[in-house]
């Protein structure tokens, strides 16, 4: 049995797999955390605290997995459905109606949308009470800042999308209220609505918005927080552990 396992283990296919020994010391731990892309997401020493989800709530991770099923869904969503004033509404109640699993999709992406919301105000909020938004962390907190704007930005898009009379009146409602916004505001209605009111170009924009530019943007700046939260020494629980070990060591 040994000597099999000697023989896979020795094997080509399995080392161009696994690129490191048995972690059963330093060196081969920090290779296990630097050739792994999962594991790659936290710093070579990880502090138990940090680990915990008492800590952290794993509400950041839930944000992305939640965005991973949107996007899922969504792109699923995308064969039933066309962006023409003619045909949106009526390809969502075929949808409901007739395509098998349809409404359940389509209330996957809803809920999920409005889970996403929730899930990425309260990492925030988890954020600022555990202080992790100080230094050296204030950009990865700008950083967030942008995802929440570009999460609500993708709420609000989709809620068009549907057609109906509730998706008319409420981006009627938001896209006015945007026209007061100081100096910007006519230029920023304008730019949404693609016209006076909200019609055909508003449908247009807000899809290409909803589907690429919004969808596309989140992966990009989420990889770029994910980075930033792993060159930042992991979470800020490992900061408090890491001084109460030099403070201990200096005591000694
Ligand atoms: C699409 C939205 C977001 C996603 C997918 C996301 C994802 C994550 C993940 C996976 C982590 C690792 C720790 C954890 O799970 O809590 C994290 C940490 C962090 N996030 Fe987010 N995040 C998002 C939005 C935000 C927002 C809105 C803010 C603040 C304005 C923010 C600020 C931070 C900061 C400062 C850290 C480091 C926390 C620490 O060191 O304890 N993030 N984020």
């Amino acid at each position: 049995m040994q000597r099999l396992i000697d023989f896979i283990t020795n094997s080509r296919v399995w080392r161009s797999f696994f690129r490191h020994g048995w972690p059963d010391n330093p060196l081969d731990r920090s290779l296990v955390m630097t050739t792994n892309v999962f594991f790659h997401l936290h710093p070579v020493k990880v502090s138990r605290k940090s680990l915990s989800a008492k800590y952290s709530l794993g509400l950041g991770l839930i944000s992305a997995i939640v965005f991973g099923v949107l996007s899922i869904t969504g792109l699923l969503l995308m064969f039933y459905y066309a962006p023409t004033v003619e045909r949106a509404y009526g390809y969502i109640t075929i949808l409901q109606t007739q395509v098998p699993f349809g409404q359940l999709l389509r209330n996957m992406h809803r809920w999920g949308a409005h889970l996403m919301v929730i899930s990425v105000v309260l990492h925030m909020a988890r954020v600022f009470y555990t202080g992790a938004y100080k230094p050296p962390r204030e950009f990865n907190w700008v950083v967030g800042v942008v995802l929440l704007i570009l999460t609500l930005g993708a709420s609000f898009t989709g809620y068009l999308l549907p057609w109906d009379q509730l998706a008319y009146w409420a981006i009627t409602v938001g896209t006015s209220v945007a026209g007061y916004e100081p100096l910007m505001g006519a230029a920023i209605k304008s730019i949404l609505l693609g016209g006076p009111e909200v019609g055909q170009e508003a449908l247009t924009r807000f899809y290409a918005l909803h589907v690429m530019l919004i969808p596309g943007a989140i992966l990009l700046i989420t990889s770029l927080h994910m980075w930033r939260v792993r060159k930042d020494g992991g979470l800020a629980a490992q900061d408090a552990e890491e001084s109460e070990e030099s403070g201990a060591k200096s005591e000694e």
